[in-house]
């Protein structure tokens, strides 16, 4: 079969052709939103790599406007790379992108807005100084991409990121260039490296609040990579030195690597993130790649959405760690609602959720803790880092106190479900010893997703660390189309899947909850809404 257009999402932004990647470039300006992304308007695969646009009042209706940056200079004919606007002190906005040159060497380049009487900001013209940073001996002239957004320190010096590598592409790092005026950059200098790690792709550093305030003490910064080796985005709360400008892990254990935490534990990479002046808050942008192939692509003529924006906070539970949760806007899309209280689902209990249906949901479920244990000695029960060992493998079916949750884009006979539950282990396995440090687990399983040929279908897992003094454990899902987007306990871990199904789509599309413990759950709350698409033309 071929995939259908009930896979175009409703309410994620895409623009109207055909491959689109990273976010670029977010700002808020005048009252109206940016979005540039990294753009191929010719075909539904990587390639002629250019910056597309568009604006929003509310982050959620979009209008695609026209490219705002194209390879036509020598210093970017082979690709518009990514890169990020920086608001400057006049409150003009400045983009510094990557361009890659004929012979493949990257380079770092400044483009202004062309007409700022022109609210939309159409049109960019490219520096006559481009490129405008040179490449640091140390680092692969090929290896040399996506400048942050700059910010400002104490000395009135600007400071910008951009990732890098060695000759090799075994070491990965984040460089520092400053600049006095935004024209003229110098320096080169790691800010961090980490041996191999691989290319660093789209480094950000930004501050969070601390209980509230953004400035003294306690101030953190986050460092934040995209690891090209393994495709994912993780991200390390550290401690800036407001004086020599270094920065330093809070967490060594948990440095840029795999064993980082990472903003989301499915399809999500080259994030960017932006301060939201309009509303006192920092968003995360993400690029949502396709889990079908490239013949699969073409048929249906686009690939990639952006994830819905989320709100950054810094978890002050646990202070390396940071909670995303999707962009409160969503919600005035909110349509048709059902809810549920006080259910229980019995130990093999599949119960079809007959009150709702529909490709495009928003769900908020909160289950009690099954067997919560009083004689929890530790604060904290769970495994903060990546790479959890027992989770999701289908292995605890039926023997653990938990594995249950929801099935979404599900059809009536269940020959197609995507399958979001948490596993609480129970048992000892020797290695964890005490029970509170055993983790809860988040799953994703794609395996019986969809009926068509050529897409992945993986199960996706990681840990919700979850305090002994919460006895319950919560659930925000997402579903567009062909987008799951996971929240977990209150956006503690994040996991972002795509699913195609072919039977369960439209009014075809059922909700379910399930129960395969051993011991009863209960559903303190279920709620659940028919999103309305957005606008986005
Ligand atoms: C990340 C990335 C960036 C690069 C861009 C090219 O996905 O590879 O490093 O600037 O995409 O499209």
């Amino acid at each position: 079969g071929v995939l259908t257009c009930h896979h175009y999402p409703g309410f994620h932004f895409r623009p109207r052709g055909k491959w689109m990647n990273d976010p670029n470039g977010p700002m808020f300006y005048k009252g109206m939103y940016h979005l540039f992304f990294q753009y191929n308007p010719y075909a539904p695969v990587w390639g002629n790599i250019q910056w597309g646009h568009a604006i929003s009042p509310n982050l959620v209706d979009w209008l695609e406007l026209q490219i705002a940056l194209s390879p036509d200079q020598w210093y970017d004919r082979k690709g518009v790379f990514s890169g990020s606007a920086t608001i400057l002190d006049d409150g003009r906005p400045a983009i510094l992108y990557t361009g890659v040159t004929g012979n493949d060497g990257e380079v770092q380049n400044l483009a202004e807005p062309a007409d700022l009487l022109d609210p939309y900001l159409r049109e960019w013209t490219k520096s006559a100084q481009n490129p405008i940073m040179n490449v640091p001996n140390e680092v692969n002239p090929k290896e040399f991409r996506d400048p942050s957004t700059a910010w400002k320190g104490g000395d009135g010096k600007w400071r910008v990121l951009i990732g890098g590598a060695d000759a090799s592409v075994s070491d990965g790092s984040a460089l520092v260039f400053e600049s006095a005026d935004f024209q003229r950059w110098q320096g080169g200098k790691k800010l961090h490296t980490r041996a191999g790690t691989g290319m660093w792709e789209c480094p950000e550093l930004f501050p969070l609040p601390v209980r509230g305030t953004l400035s003294g003490d306690g101030q953190k910064h986050v460092l934040k990579v995209s690891l090209e080796r393994y495709r994912l985005d993780c991200y390390v709360v550290g401690t800036y030195n407001l004086t020599d400008h270094s920065w330093a892990p809070d967490d060594l254990s948990v440095d840029i690597s795999l064993a980082a935490l990472r903003y989301d534990y499915g399809e999500f990479y080259a994030s960017k993130s932006f301060f939201d002046s309009n509303h006192n808050r920092t968003l995360l942008w993400g690029w949502v790649g396709e889990l079908s192939t490239e013949a699969v692509n073409e048929i249906k003529g686009w690939a990639s959405i952006q994830a819905l924006p989320r709100v950054l906070r810094l978890d002050e539970n646990f202070n390396t760690r940071l909670i995303q949760m999707p962009l409160p806007e969503v919600e005035a899309r909110r349509g048709v609602s059902y809810d549920l209280v006080n259910l229980t689902l019995q130990p093999g209990a599949l119960l079809p959720v007959e009150g709702i249906a529909g490709s495009e949901l928003d769900i908020e479920v909160e289950f009690g803790r099954p067997g919560v244990n009083a004689s929890f000695g530790s604060n904290l029960m769970g495994n903060v880092s990546g790479n959890p060992e027992h989770c999701c493998q289908g292995r605890q079916r039926g023997t653990g106190t938990g594995l249950f949750g929801l099935l979404v884009l599900a059809d009536r006979g269940l020959s197609e479900q995507t399958s979001v539950y948490f596993e609480e282990l129970s048992y000892d396995n020797g290695r964890m010893g005490r029970k509170q440090e055993l983790p809860i687990c988040l799953c994703t399983d794609l395996s019986r997703s969809s009926r068509y040929l050529g897409v992945r279908k993986p199960v996706y897992n990681t840990t919700v660390p979850v305090l002994s003094t919460e006895n319950a454990l919560t659930l925000r899902i997402l579903v567009d189309r062909s987008v799951v987007e996971v929240f977990a306990q209150g956006g503690r871990s994040v996991i972002t899947s795509r699913a195609y199904p072919q039977l369960a789509v439209g009014q075809d599309a059922r909700v379910f909850l399930f129960n395969n413990g051993s011991t009863p759950v209960v559903v303190n709350r279920f709620q659940a809404w028919q999103m309305q698409s957005a606008n986005i033309s």
